[in-house]
């Protein structure tokens, strides 16, 4: 589908620069894969995680694993880069900073995000509309925030990551029809 083509161009073209041949990466809430997969073709030794299987073909079983959402049953700095791309949206609020933990007990040297990071009222409409049709969906009340970049910038400081690049994407860069606010964070494990 030239949609989720272009959506995952986009995505690994924020995520390429920050990683260094040889890195082992983990990518948590991998989705359908398709991000996964093209590092793997990359030649990347990458894992994905998921608290659901929604993997297309071309995820192979080894490289895939369903975990309870919390913890990843791996050790400490099991890998060089860790990716939460469009993921802590869908994690309710008192839920995000114990997984950015464990990401960064994952990481051995760097976290990548991608999010949703409203900027105006039309941001926020949206994000709403997505959130709430997301709650509906996993039929949960408990609340989704989507926060702005420089909240984000914050919580990653506070949970110890230097930020190394907190970058708004141009709106209409992923896709057109929906020019929300979206941010890409590199993250230094300290
Ligand atoms: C919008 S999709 C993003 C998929 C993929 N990362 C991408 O960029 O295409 C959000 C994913 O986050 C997953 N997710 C939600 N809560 C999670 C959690 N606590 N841990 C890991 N994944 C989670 C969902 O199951 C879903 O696959």
């Amino acid at each position: 589908m030239p949609s989720v083509r272009k959506e995952t161009l986009h995505t690994l073209s924020y995520v390429r620069p920050a990683l260094e041949p040889g890195d082992r990466i983990l990518d948590i809430g991998c989705g359908d894969g398709w991000v996964l997969g093209n590092l793997i073709g990359d030649g990347h030794d990458v894992m994905g995680v998921d608290i659901v299987d929604l993997r297309k073909p071309a995820v192979p079983e080894f490289a895939f694993a369903l975990y309870d959402g919390e913890k990843v049953p791996l050790p400490d700095a099991s890998f060089d880069v860790v990716l939460l791309t469009f993921v802590l949206h869908h994690v309710p609020n008192d839920k995000k900073a114990p997984l950015v933990a464990e990401a960064r007990r994952l990481t051995r040297r760097t976290l990548v995000v991608l999010e949703d990071t409203p900027r105006n009222l039309i941001d926020r409409w949206a994000c709403n509309i997505h959130g709430r049709s997301h709650r509906k969906r996993i039929g949960t009340t408990a609340d989704f925030g989507f926060y702005p970049q420089w909240e984000w910038e914050q919580f990653f400081v506070d949970r110890g990551f230097a930020v190394r690049r907190s970058e708004a994407l141009p709106r209409f860069s992923r896709d057109v029809i929906r020019p929300w606010a979206r941010c890409c964070f590199v993250l230094d494990k300290l």
